[in-house]
């Protein structure tokens, strides 16, 4: 107990600071202080209609609880109301949120947008020149496609693959298809507007555009807000670690 006491005497100046903030489970989640049980039954929290076990949800991107929780929630969304068509995701990374909407949505098309190779040198330069700011060169070098589906471990056909510069890596197939979610997560200016750009004619009324870092990237900002400058939507910003922008396709 003593040695419990010291090491809590040790660490409240770091938990009181203001750089350090838990984030709580939402009521919803079994492990909430408040968990309501009997609500979580009748509306079905966080799990996909008709699914039992959350095991697999509940371990997924622990890091931002609140961006978690808001995808979930938007996909089941889709799910209730039974808004029908495919998921996209731009920037894919080492495959976090692309593992998440896989696994929620497994039997929806999943389509995988990235180079792979980090940033390209196009958007990084016209990136200085839209938003003024210079991004560093050298991140997220360290991936590819054989890792990024190792790590999502495919439960089905539905996971596709685009490795290459998007836009140019759409094939014309993918402008037949429909879509009820897509996840822009590119950072950059370039990119997310390409995103809006081709996704936004192909998602179905009432389906979701998520923009990753509406709040913390200059870029997606200003693509966001430049794209939907003559459209009806409007986007909702979220308050997730990185602040994404949600926008209800109308209809
Ligand atoms: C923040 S990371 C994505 C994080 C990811 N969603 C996750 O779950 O961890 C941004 C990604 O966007 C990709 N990207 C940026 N611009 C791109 C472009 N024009 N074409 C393809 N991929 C791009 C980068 O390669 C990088 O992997």
């Amino acid at each position: 107990m003593r040695l419990i006491g010291s090491l809590l005497r040790r660490l409240s100046p770091l938990l009181r600071s203001q750089a350090f903030r838990l984030q709580s489970q939402m009521d919803i989640h079994e492990r909430s202080l408040w968990h309501n049980a009997s609500f979580a039954r009748v509306t079905g929290g966080f799990l996909p209609p008709g699914a039992r076990d959350a095991h697999s949800i509940e371990e997924a991107e622990p890091w931002d609880l609140v961006r978690r929780d808001m995808l979930l929630l938007l996909m089941r969304d889709i799910e209730v109301r039974r808004v029908y068509g495919s998921l996209a995701e731009v920037g894919v990374y080492r495959g976090d949120t692309a593992r998440l909407i896989h696994h929620y949505l497994p039997h929806r098309p999943l389509h995988l947008f990235d180079t792979f190779k980090g940033f390209h040198k196009r958007d990084t330069d016209s990136e200085a020149e839209v938003t003024g700011n210079a991004v560093a060169s050298g991140q997220f070098l360290d991936t590819s496609v054989a890792l990024v589906r190792d790590r999502i471990d495919p439960q089905n056909g539905n996971v596709v693959f685009h490795p290459g510069v998007f836009p140019e890596s759409c094939e014309a197939s993918i402008r037949r298809e429909r879509f009820a979610f897509v996840h822009l997560d590119a950072d950059l200016y370039r990119p997310t507007l390409a995103g809006l750009e081709f996704f936004y004619p192909l998602v179905v009324p009432s389906g979701y555009i998520v923009v990753h870092d509406y709040n913390a990237w200059h870029g997606a900002r200003k693509a966001t807000d430049e794209f939907l400058g003559d459209k009806p939507e409007t986007a909702v910003p979220m308050p997730d670690k990185s602040g994404s922008a949600v926008i209800v396709k109308s209809n």
